[in-house]
């Protein structure tokens, strides 16, 4: 399989702070790769090193096999790039920042708007295409930005948070338009800290956490190999509990785990455990069991979840 990005051993400083810290991934041709974690992880970074907005300090850095710091004009051509940051000409109508945007592509003038106005369609915006950007909504804006990424058929997508700001329609339209992107041949890479949208979308992921790696493969691979199947909730104060639930679910075969608001439980045997807390005095309807997520490893690997 072809390697359209190589990372090896990223490291990037701020000033005196390293906010990556040897960052290592590489991306095949056609995959949806994500990067997740909480903020301040080296998301952001890591992407602005792809489409060259931040220097690579130390490590290697490879896209469609050209070094970075020697990338063709050719190959910046085919990236398209959705940054964290809706940066649209505040002066500019709806189509006219599409219009200008693809001119800097080399789009002729007519092309360009034709262009423009079938990526309006295939983001479902074509009523706002006189719209001034103040005018849209925070989730239009987010949408206008990917329109906008793909005015030149870009072989690689580099979508810093493509949902955050979008309800949940506007998150399910987004993944739709990527999805069929994606089968068209459309390399993705796409950061994100909502753990649905990675398992809906991502081929593979890494998990990353104060600028570094914390693990990295398929989200089933990912549950798999770092929680138990099934997961127990317990949305009980931590003295409604009892004081050795930890051990006797360890004496079950699973784990117990603290979290904010109560106690999770991780067992291969749902059911049968779901009988036990009934037995052991703990009132069900304050307890939910539940196939294990992405949600749990993140959980058990930066110590907390996703959720605000
Ligand atoms: N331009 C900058 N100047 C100083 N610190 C920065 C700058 N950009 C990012 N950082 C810091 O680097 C760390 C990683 O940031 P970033 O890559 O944006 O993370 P993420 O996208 O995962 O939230 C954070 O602690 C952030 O505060
Ligand atoms: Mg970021």
């Amino acid at each position: 399989m072809k390697q359209i990005v190589v990372a090896e051993s990223l490291t990037k400083h701020y000033g005196d702070f390293p906010a990556l810290k040897g960052v290592s991934f590489n991306i095949s041709e056609g995959e949806c790769f994500g990067l997740l974690g909480h903020n301040g992880a080296g998301k952001s970074t890591t992407l602005k090193m792809l489409y060259g907005l931040a220097r690579v300090e130390s490590g290697q850095l490879r896209l469609f096999d050209h070094p970075i710091s020697l990338t063709p004009p050719a190959i910046k051509q085919i990236l398209g790039v959705v940054p964290q940051e809706d940066n649209l000409d505040p002066d500019l109508p709806v189509l006219e920042n599409l219009i200008t945007y693809a001119r800097l592509f080399g789009i002729g003038r007519a092309q360009a708007r034709e262009k423009s106005l079938a990526m309006l369609r295939f983001m479902g915006l074509d009523a706002k295409e006189e719209s001034l950007i103040d005018a849209l909504s925070g989730g239009q804006k987010r949408r206008l930005v990917i329109a906008r990424a793909l005015l030149n058929s870009p072989r690689l997508l580099i979508l810093d948070e493509p949902t955050t700001g979008l309800d949940p329609q506007g998150r399910h339209l987004v993944w739709q338009k990527l999805r069929g992107l994606k089968s068209e041949g459309v390399t993705m890479v796409l950061t994100t800290h909502y753990m649905e949208e990675a398992a809906q979308l991502c081929d593979r992921l890494v998990i990353m956490h104060e600028g570094l790696v914390l693990t990295e493969g398929t989200p089933s691979e990912l549950v798999a190999s770092h929680v138990l199947p099934f997961v127990i909730e317990i949305r009980l104060p931590l003295d409604a509990i009892p004081d050795d639930i930890g051990d006797r679910v360890n004496a079950f075969g699973g784990e117990a785990l603290p979290v904010m608001e109560g106690l999770f439980l991780y067992t291969r045997e749902g059911n049968r455990l779901w009988q036990q807390i009934g037995d052991w005095g703990l009132p069900q309807h304050s307890c939910f069991l539940r196939p294990a997520s992405l949600e749990d490893v993140f959980l058990r690997l930066t110590g907390r979840g996703t959720e605000p």
